[in-house]
């Protein structure tokens, strides 16, 4: 008589069903607390939701898919952090939707990149890279400084966040966010996204 293993070993659809569900259950084990756990839910000390300018820029940073060269994300090994500040931490992304973790390094890191140059550099940088780096592969974004931000959309953009996503803007914030890209560039809130990053954890480099 068959017993219940060789049963299973020669009927691959039980087979497969059987594996499944197995998997399933491995998954949500390993997935499902993460849910409910403080580190990974709740935004680390000092972090606020981007303000108007940044949100721009981090929509010019998507848009024109500098995660596909840049990553931001330091893992938490001793080269990454010596050469990039403390590792970083699940409670840094929160306002991030989405993330931009990225999975390839053409360039280097960005996450805690705000800060470590001035404006006036990312400037020049953005606008021909190999002005400051002769050997950078990084396009050249020159166009970010002719296009003016559009407030209103910012707006929008703002309210839908805290209406859906529960970012804690104020009503003031939202009502005074096109007042605050008048007159700014892309390549304005690109550099204000940017020297931002990774801000919310101090580190000592
Ligand atoms: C084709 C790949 C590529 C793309 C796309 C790219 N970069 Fe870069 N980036 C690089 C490389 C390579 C470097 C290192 C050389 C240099 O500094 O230019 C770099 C360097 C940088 C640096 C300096 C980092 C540091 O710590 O010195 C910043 C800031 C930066 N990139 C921002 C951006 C932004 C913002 C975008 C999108 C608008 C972007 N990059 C798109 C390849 C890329």
């Amino acid at each position: 008589m068959a017993n219940g293993h060789e049963k299973i070993e020669t009927n691959i659809g039980l087979m497969m069903t059987l594996i499944l569900i197995v998997v399933a259950i491995g998954g949500l084990v390993q997935i499902v607390p993460l849910f409910f756990m403080q580190s990974t839910t709740q935004p680390v000390e000092g972090l606020k939701p981007y303000p108007a300018l940044q949100l721009a820029g981090r929509d010019v940073y998507v848009r024109e898919g500098c995660y596909l060269c840049h990553s931001q994300m330091i893992r938490p090994f001793r080269a990454e952090t010596e050469r990039y500040g403390h590792y970083s931490v699940a409670g840094e992304f929160v306002y991030d939707r989405p993330f931009q973790w990225g999975s390839k390094r053409t360039g280097p890191d960005l996450h805690r990149v705000g800060g470590r140059y001035s404006d006036d550099w990312h400037y020049v940088h953005l606008m021909n890279p190999r002005d400051v780096v002769p050997e950078s592969v990084m396009p050249n974004y020159p166009t970010l400084a002719e296009t003016d931000i559009d407030g209103a959309l910012v707006q929008k953009k703002m309210q839908v966040l805290k209406d859906w996503f529960k970012h804690p803007y104020t009503d003031d914030e939202i009502a005074k966010s096109a007042e605050a890209v008048a007159g700014k560039t892309e390549m304005d809130a690109l550099i204000a996204y940017l020297q931002n990053l990774g801000t919310a954890i101090k580190t000592v480099r």
